[in-house]
């Protein structure tokens, strides 16, 4: 089996964070969303895999990844080009899958419990595909299956006004070569892409086998901030401690804290967790951090209250102000105005932005 990784898309919800690189790489609990899946493939056996790269970021995706020998796969890219559709992106890896059957994975999702037991179940011989299931309480912003009374999938549509059911399409699937055929059949859906969802209700139309599984656990589609920053409070729940750093006498530290290395946290210091703090950053006296906050490599942080946030990394935030819920692009500066005049807010934002005073 082989695994197709999608790293395309142009991530405007989650923009300015995607002004500067794809979502895909947006880190949750200090590790990129990506990563997750690609280590989630390596747990369930799939050690050939191919990522699909879009316009928006694509270098900053093989620097990361590179060739995968670090993650315990080999990766092939794929470009995308423009964003046509995840079945286009699908379409896209046909050469590489060959006879293989394979696996797809959306890169801004993330399973608590992986996709091991899904891939285990999977046999080729007695379905063409297998559809992610989990039920949700906003069926309308995904893909949404309906099941007969016998419980089997009779229908799946994209992001139906009126749901007929709860369950959505989780962003992992298992193909076989059939669903290259499927694709060739079907036109651009109203947002103008090629929908896997489509491509799927094709098999199904045509006579073919598609099962579902339900996922067990959490799953999350990151597409919007509030989305990461719950991922983030539920990858950080699991959270095992390490502390690599130095913990100065008189800092304090409560609960399930990570540090990264030659991290300092200093004297008058408070941190509690579950948080996280990476490598080569410095928290100085009056800052108090957490729970459930993030803080990406080479961050130095001076008298702030940061809580239920994601600070991505590479910024200095000297304030004494209480920062929650937010998450803060890499290299930003958030600094005292108190001594400077005129008195007031000062801000340098790109666009797409989002502050709340
Ligand atoms: C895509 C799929 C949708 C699925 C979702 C899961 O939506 O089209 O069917 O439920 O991923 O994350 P998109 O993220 O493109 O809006």
């Amino acid at each position: 089996m082989k695994g197709l990784l999608l790293s395309g898309g142009s991530g405007t919800r989650l923009r300015p964070l995607t002004h500067s690189g794809p979502k895909q790489l947006i880190p949750v609990a200090n590790k990129p969303v990506l990563v997750y899946a690609l280590e989630d493939l390596k747990r369930a056996g799939i050690t050939d895999v191919a990522v699909i790269l879009g316009l928006n970021g694509r270098e900053q995706v093989i620097e990361r990844i590179g060739d995968g020998t670090q993650y315990g796969v080999n990766v092939t890219y794929i470009d995308q080009g423009a964003p046509l559709g995840i079945a286009h992106a699908v379409a896209c890896a046909e050469d590489f899958m060959g006879e293989a059957p394979f696996v797809v994975y959306l890169g801004d999702n993330i399973l608590r419990h992986g996709i091991t037991q899904l891939v285990a179940d999977f046999d080729e011989n007695k379905s063409d595909a297998v559809v992610a299931l989990q039920r949700v309480s906003d069926p309308q912003r995904y893909g949404v299956a309906e099941l007969d009374d016998g419980g089997h999938l009779i229908q799946l549509v994209e992001k139906p006004k009126v749901p007929k059911s709860d369950l959505a399409l989780v962003g992992v699937y298992l193909f076989t070569r059939s669903i290259f055929d499927a694709i060739q059949k079907i036109e651009p859906s109203w947002r103008g892409e090629l929908e896997i969802t489509d491509a799927i209700q094709k098999l199904i139309d045509n006579g073919r086998v598609v099962k579902h599984h339900i996922i067990q656990g959490w799953w999350k589609d990151t597409g919007m901030p509030e989305d990461i920053l719950e991922v983030n409070r539920l990858l950080l729940d699991d959270l095992t401690p390490v502390i690599y750093g130095t913990i100065e006498e008189g800092a304090v530290v409560k609960g399930r804290v990570s540090i990264g290395k030659s991290t300092v946290l200093r004297t008058g210091s408070v941190v509690y967790g579950p948080s996280i703090i990476g490598n080569n950053c410095t928290i100085d006296a009056g800052t108090y951090i957490g729970p459930y906050t993030s803080i990406g490599d080479d961050t130095h942080i001076a008298g702030a209250h940061i809580e239920n946030s994601i600070v991505v990394g590479e910024s200095f935030i000297a304030c004494k102000k209480t920062i929650v819920e937010s998450l803060i692009g890499d290299k930003t500066q958030i600094r005292s105005m108190d001594q400077k005049l005129p008195k007031g807010h000062r801000l340098i934002v790109g666009s797409g932005s989002s502050i709340g005073l």
